[in-house]
């Protein structure tokens, strides 16, 4: 018979370690204890984050369903629940492990009170009590009656309170103004990841988090609301009988929406950055802006995001960690996304090509061309437009065309790509100079009378040459004047 000693982990040692488990920055430990709310079917979440003078207190209250005392005993226990059970289908826990690393990797001490069928029940953890037993604190009934009682729901419901925020404080290294800094990026984390909970998508009412009095806003990553985000096919994969549902979305490109709302949906970190696919996990955001390296993040491809969804059945196939903050791809699906992602790009591309292109339009002489000779693409200076077919036709031509060579073959197409990449409202055409504009309208319309053209084809024809035809309002009148104005 074989012998056993207890050999259990260091009280102190496990919970310092347990600290560093996944990789979370305030937002996304917040966003663990949103998911907690959501399991316990809350409508109201008010989170308070306070500085305190340098003692920042940060808390998460929510008008769900709350625990019993024994339950909440069993939620403060590291990994309670085993990854292995099956998860009830809204359940956005993982681990059995999100309370407690989520808030040890912003605070050394958690209390949380909550309400269940009217009676209360209360727990803390303060890692510098903590010796070799793992022994909880039980808050007073004074204490857990106070912080039960202005729940949002008035009734039932939790409260998770974090003191001791070592971490944002940087241990007193970090001011006030970095407590805000860090709290604003949480607010836009949180209007990321829940935005389908905020829309109020499959749920009788809409989930509602509200941040230092304000509420947050959802953040659709796809813009779904505006006309000119185009829907391409959706597609469903098969996957150990589950299925994993692929929407993909080309957003609008930058001259169809506002400067504020192009910026707004480019994301933080930009949009060639958050291109890719967007994993969610029971409507949760567990990870987004990935071609999980099956594609380049390219510059055409840039405003094609793809919802992706996946039931938590099979968080074990696509190894969700810890902060549910990444996923690995199990290898099957691999192959149909890289099909997916083939199909998109290629929309994407177009999209990003068609536009703002004032060359080659049917039916308008323009002054530049845009040539494709074996894959490759040349942008030359239209020799037959009138004007520069005047100039060639002179006796110092040879000079010009010296010049026009040098122009094409100088063109700073790399700069303009990257500009265009960057900012592509920034970059905008030289003003024509009316004087300059005027001029030119004067040596066309010659050019056209000398040749012998009645008015009416002088002034058609002008329309359909550029610059003229852009600028039509404009020279209109000094065309009538110049030609004869039309009956
Ligand atoms: N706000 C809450 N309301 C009700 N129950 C909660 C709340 N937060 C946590 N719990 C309970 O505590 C358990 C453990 O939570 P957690 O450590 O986040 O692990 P997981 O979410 O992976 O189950 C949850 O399964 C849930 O039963
Ligand atoms: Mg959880």
């Amino acid at each position: 018979m074989a012998d056993y000693v207890e050999n259990g982990p260091l009280a102190s040692s496990l919970m310092e370690a347990a600290r560093s488990f996944g990789n979370y920055d305030l937002g996304s430990a917040l966003a663990d204890l949103v998911d907690n709310s959501i399991k316990a079917t809350a409508s109201i979440v008010e989170i308070t984050c306070f500085w305190n003078d340098g003692q920042p207190v940060i808390s998460v209250k929510d008008d769900g369903y709350g625990m019993s005392k024994a339950e909440l005993h069993s939620a403060m226990r590291l990994a309670s629940i085993d990854p292995r059970d099956e998860r009830a289908a809204e359940d956005l826990g993982r681990f059995g492990l999100g309370l407690k690393t989520a808030s040890f990797s912003q605070c050394r001490r958690l209390s949380v009170f909550s309400k269940r069928k009217g009676k209360t029940a209360g727990a803390r953890w303060d890692l510098d009590d903590l010796k070799d037993k793992f022994l909880m604190e039980i808050p007073s009934p004074e204490e857990q009656r106070e912080a039960v009682s202005e729940f949002p729901g008035k009734s039932d419901g939790t409260l998770v309170r974090w003191e001791k925020l070592d971490r944002l404080t940087e241990g007193g290294e970090a001011g006030e103004d970095e407590f805000n800094a860090a709290i604003i990026e949480a607010k836009r984390h949180i209007a990321l990841v829940f935005h389908r909970f905020l829309e109020g998508e499959g749920r009788k009412k809409k989930l509602s988090v509200i941040l230092n009095n304000d509420e947050i806003l959802p953040f659709d990553p796809f813009n779904k609301n505006h006309d000119a985000t185009q829907p391409l096919h959706n597609e469903v994969i098969s996957y150990k009988g589950k299925r994993i549902q692929m929407q993909p979305y080309i957003l609008p490109h930058h001259s169809k929406v506002s400067q504020q709302e192009y910026e707004a949906l480019s994301g933080a970190e930009g949009y060639l950055r958050n291109q890719g696919f967007y994993i969610y996990r029971q409507k949760r955001l567990i990870i987004h802006g990935t071609w999980f390296r099956l594609a380049p993040h390219g510059e055409l491809s840039k405003l094609a995001r793809v919802q992706v969804d996946i039931p938590n059945s099979l968080d074990s196939e696509w190894r969700i960690n810890v902060d549910k903050s990444d996923a690995q791809l199990p290898a099957r699906v691999k192959t149909r996304l890289k099909q997916v992602i083939e199909r998109i790009r290629k929309t994407s591309t177009r999209v990003y090509t068609g536009r703002g292109s004032r060359v080659g339009r049917s039916g308008i002489t323009t002054v530049w061309k845009r040539r494709a000779i074996h894959g490759q693409v040349k942008y030359i200076v239209n020799r037959e437009h009138p004007l520069v077919e005047q100039v060639l036709q002179n006796e110092k031509a040879a000079g010009f065309k010296g010049m026009l060579d040098l122009i094409e073959t100088n063109l700073p197409v790399e700069t303009l790509f990257a500009d265009l990449g960057e900012n592509p409202r920034d970059v905008v055409q030289t003003e024509t100079d009316t004087d300059a504009l005027f001029e030119a309208t004067r040596t066309i319309i010659s050019i056209f009378v000398d040749a012998g053209m009645k008015a009416e084809d002088v002034r058609k024809k002008v329309r359909a040459i550029e610059p003229f035809a852009s600028n039509w309002l404009q020279i209109k009148d000094l065309v009538d004047q110049t030609v004869g104005a039309k009956k």
